[in-house]
């Protein structure tokens, strides 16, 4: 078995068991060169100079991250006045910052209209709200195009069955309701959903977005979303999205509209995934080994409160295991394991039923591509403490971009 942390030179000049000594497990590290590369292949996929990407900073908002996404150029995409606080204070301003809120109060609208925040709207009572806040404003709306995608029906945002967007049959009086308080719609928005790895409903979906943005005037801005997807089993040689490929035909339909339609309309995207998951590890111990009845339980300490995406929607991630520093390949043996957290709850697995070479007690657990929707997804469930970060940077060496949470952490809100 091949070990993708070791290819990549993941670790720099430190080693896992390094770290763990250090900072304690569990941990989430990131590789910096990981994350720009990341960062410019994105960049990348549209062959136009009106292109920005905004990263989608719900998939990881640690601010050492959002300060290098900035540097790179990026806008961002934020979905809650706690994003825009975090990307205030990364430093980026808030032209480049994109509101793409659902469901919110009063309040949480001025949040974004005092600072002059671009906010796009996800239904006409939401137009209305911020009319009555804001009469004469500049607005987006998302409109859904009738076509959706993603890993798990929980995280497809477009099609017939989910709360976001405006749908075509309702476009019209959306335009009207921004009318009524003279609100000026500037931008469409859409995100079909998460994680696709076939470009094919995205690009169809793409048409009818565009196709519907037609039924607004005055457009200074089209975003046509995230959604691209890593290889989750890269370890077994799962393929890469092919962004060369996916790119021409991007391309040539953006270009297209453009021409139609008005060259200067500028073009956003709003990748998380893509940018952030494969930058990022989680580095775990083993604790207890057993068996019940028929299964063997590898007890880590990477409970549902570190990484929750397993246990919510049933998805894979890679796993390595690391002994004094070094990967441990299947040469001495392999066996299908579960492996499982210190979590109160049966479905608290990390991995269920899976080959992994022969695992011995204070072994190292290292889970790929949790950079994105990890640690943002983390909860302090059982009083549990988060975990801290590490980013190695591109000299190599690791620097601590957040600190473990303390138990005097979990006593902070009571009065
Ligand atoms: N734009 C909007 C409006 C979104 O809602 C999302 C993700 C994105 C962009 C970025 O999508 P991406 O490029 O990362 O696919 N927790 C789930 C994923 C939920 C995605 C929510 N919205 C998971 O762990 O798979």
């Amino acid at each position: 078995m091949h070990s993708f942390t070791e290819a990549r030179d993941f670790f720099g000049k430190v080693s896992p068991e390094l770290l763990a000594e250090r900072y304690g497990t569990p941990l989430y590290v990131y590789n910096e060169a990981i994350l720009r590369e990341r960062i410019r292949e994105m960049k990348g996929i549209l062959k136009e100079d009106s292109f920005t990407v905004n990263y989608s900073i719900k998939t990881n908002s640690n601010l050492s991250i959002l300060k290098i996404a900035l540097e790179e150029g990026l806008n961002a995409d934020a979905m809650s006045p706690g994003e825009i606080h975090a990307l205030l204070k990364a430093g980026f301003p808030a032209d480049r910052i994109f509101y793409v809120c659902n469901n919110v109060s009063d309040e949480e609208m001025l949040f974004a209209i005092d600072k002059g925040i671009m906010t796009s709207l996800d239904s006409i009572a939401q137009i209305r709200r911020f009319g009555r806040l804001n009469p004469g404003g500049r607005c987006a709306v998302r409109i859904n195009p009738g076509i959706g995608d993603g890993h798990h029906k929980k995280v497809v945002t477009a099609g017939k069955n989910t709360k976001f967007a405006v749908a075509e049959n309702d476009i019209d009086d959306a335009i009207r309701a921004a009318g009524e308080y003279d609100l000026k719609i500037v931008g469409v928005n859409q995100h079909i959903g998460s994680l696709f790895m076939d470009p094919g409903h995205f690009l169809e979906a793409l048409r009818n977005f565009l196709s519907l943005a037609e039924r607004f005037s005055g457009l200074e801005f089209v975003d046509f979303g995230g959604g691209f997807g890593i290889p989750y089993r890269k370890l077994s040689g799962e393929e890469r999205l092919d962004l060369n490929d996916f790119s021409e035909k991007l391309t040539e339909i953006v270009c297209e509209w453009r021409m139609r339609n008005g060259v200067h309309i500028l073009i956003k995207s709003e990748p998380g995934r893509y940018i952030a998951a494969e930058c990022g590890v989680i580095l775990g111990r083993v604790h207890a080994i057993k068996n019940n009845f028929e299964e063997k339980y590898i007890g880590t300490d990477i409970g549902m409160n570190v990484l929750v995406r397993p246990s919510m929607y049933n998805v894979w991630h890679d796993i390595e295991i690391y002994r004094d520093g070094r990967p441990v390949d299947d040469s001495h043996g392999s066996e299908a394991v579960t492996v499982v957290g210190n979590i109160c709850e049966t479905g608290d697995v990390l991995a269920a039923n899976r080959m992994l070479p022969m695992i011995k007690e204070g072994d190292l657990v290292c889970v790929l591509d949790a950079g994105a929707y990890g640690y943002s997804m983390a909860s302090c469930y059982n009083n549990r403490l988060r975990p801290a970060e590490v980013m190695i940077g591109l000299d190599g060496v690791d620097r601590l971009i957040r600190r473990r949470e303390e138990l005097d952490d979990l006593l902070t809100l009571f009065p």
